[in-house]
C-alpha cells in the first residue's frame, strides 16, 4: 500500500511538473532575434518594441509573461538551434521571431513539428508560412511589397528602365527582387540589368559598372541595410545618379551612418511610420516610444509590439496555455487594431495590411505615403 501511494505521488509529480508549460505559474514565450551579426540592428529594434509591449501588458490569464530571448546571430543554423532550445529545454507555449526570412524559414519547421505556434513580426517571404499550420506573421508579404515598389517606381518615379542588384544569400532579397521584376514588367517597364551580391560583400564595382552602362531610371536594391548603404556609396562615387529604391530591410540607423550623403533621397517600402499611425494603440505607441527612447519609432519595434499583442490576445481568447489552442487563437485573429494597422490573419497565416513608403531626407527617415492592399 505504501509503495502504491508513493508511486501515485511520483506519478502525480511527473504529471504536474512534466508538462511545465501547462501548469506553470508563468507564461513562457520564446523570442528569437538577431542580437548580433550582420542584421543585429533588426534584433535591437524589434526587442525594444517587444519590451515595451511587455511593460504595458506584463500578464496573461492572470500569470506573468516570461520572455526568453535567444540570439540567432543573424544565422540560419543558429536560428534552428535556438528554436530547438526554446521548445525542448524551455518548454515555451509559443514563440516570436525571427526577423530575416531565411532564419525564420529555418526555425519554423521545428515549431511546426512540435505543434508550438510561432509568430514572426517581420519576415515577409511568402514561404515562411506556406503550408504550415503553426506559423504566422504580423506583417504583409513580399508579393505585395514588390508590387508596391514596382508601382511607386513606375507611377511616382516615372521609371521605365530598372536595374536590380540583389543579395542572393537571403531568401527575402531574392523573393522581393522577383516580385518587383514581375510587377514592373506587368506595368510596361523593362528590367535592363539584374546583378547579384552576397551578404557581407564590400565591393560592388563590377555590378555597378554593368548598371551604369545601361543607364537605368531606377536601381532596385531589395537588400539589408549594410549592403544597401555600401551600394549607394559606391554608386554615387561612380557617378551613377539614378534614384535608389529598396524594401523594408533598408531601415536601420546604420543605413544612414554608413551611407551618409549617398543614401539621401533613397526610397524604401516599409511597415510603419508615426505619421501613418491610425489606430488608438498606434498613437499611444508613438507617444510612449518617444518618451522611453527619445527618438522616432521604427517599423521593427512596432511589428514586435504587434506580434506580442496578437499572441497575448490569442492566449486570452484560447483561455488556455495549450500551444494547440493558442495556435487556433492566433489563426482566428480578426480586425486586431494594432500599432501598424488593423490586422486580420488570413487562411495562410499572413496579415493583410497597408505598406508605407519612406525616404531619407537630411539624414533622417521621412514619411512619403501609405499604400493600401
Ligand atoms: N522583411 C525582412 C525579411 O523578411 C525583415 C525586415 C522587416 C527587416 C522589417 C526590417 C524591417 O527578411
Amino acid at each position: 500500500m505504501k509503495k502504491l501511494s508513493l508511486f501515485l505521488v511520483v506519478a502525480l509529480m511527473v504529471l504536474t511538473f512534466g508538462t511545465t508549460s501547462f501548469a506553470a505559474d508563468e507564461v513562457k514565450i520564446g523570442v528569437i532575434l538577431p542580437m548580433t551579426g550582420p542584421v543585429a540592428a533588426f534584433g535591437q529594434m524589434t526587442w525594444e518594441g517587444i519590451e515595451l509591449a511587455n511593460e504595458l501588458r506584463p500578464q496573461v490569464l492572470g500569470k506573468p509573461v516570461k520572455l526568453i530571448l535567444l540570439d540567432d546571430k543573424s544565422d540560419k543554423v543558429e536560428a534552428a538551434n535556438t528554436a530547438s532550445r526554446l521548445i525542448e529545454k524551455e518548454h515555451v507555449v509559443a514563440g516570436i521571431g525571427a526577423v530575416a526570412s531565411s532564419n525564420t524559414l529555418s526555425a519554423a519547421p521545428i515549431f511546426e513539428k512540435a505543434k508550438v505556434p510561432l509568430i514572426t513580426p517581420a519576415s515577409t517571404n511568402p514561404l515562411v508560412t506556406q503550408g504550415k499550420k503553426f506559423i504566422f506573421r504580423a506583417c504583409f508579404i513580399d508579393p505585395f511589397q514588390g508590387k508596391v515598389a514596382a508601382k511607386f517606381a513606375y507611377n511616382n518615379l516615372k521609371a521605365r528602365k530598372a536595374a536590380i542588384l540583389v543579395d542572393i544569400a537571403q531568401d527575402y532579397c531574392v523573393g522581393l527582387a522577383n516580385f518587383f521584376e514581375k510587377n514592373f514588367k506587368a506595368l510596361g517597364g523593362e528590367i535592363v540589368s539584374k546583378t547579384f551580391c552576397k551578404t557581407g560583400d564590400q565591393d560592388f564595382s563590377a555590378q555597378l559598372t554593368t548598371i551604369k552602362a545601361k543607364n537605368p531610371d531606377v536601381i532596385y536594391i531589395p537588400n539589408y541595410y549594410t549592403e544597401d548603404a555600401l551600394i549607394a556609396k559606391q554608386a554615387r562615387e561612380m557617378g551613377i545618379n539614378a534614384p535608389l529604391l529598396s524594401g523594408d530591410g533598408a531601415q536601420a540607423p546604420q543605413l544612414i551612418e554608413i551611407g551618409g550623403k549617398a543614401v539621401e533621397g533613397m526610397y524604401y517600402t516599409t511597415h510603419f511610420n508615426e505619421k501613418a499611425a491610425s489606430t488608438e494603440l498606434g498613437k499611444k505607441y508613438v507617444e510612449i516610444y518617444h518618451k522611453k527612447f527619445n527618438k522616432s519609432p521604427n517599423a521593427l519595434g512596432a511589428l514586435g509590439f504587434d506580434a506580442y499583442y496578437i499572441l497575448l490576445d490569442a492566449i486570452e481568447r484560447a483561455g488556455s496555455l495549450d500551444p494547440v489552442k493558442i495556435r487556433d487563437g492566433i489563426a482566428a485573429t480578426k480586425d486586431f487594431k494594432g500599432v501598424t494597422g488593423v490586422i486580420t490573419i488570413d487562411e495562410n497565416g499572413n496579415a493583410i495590411k497597408s505598406a508605407v513608403i519612406e525616404t531619407v531626407k537630411n539624414g533622417k527617415f521621412e514619411f512619403v505615403t501609405v499604400v493600401n492592399p
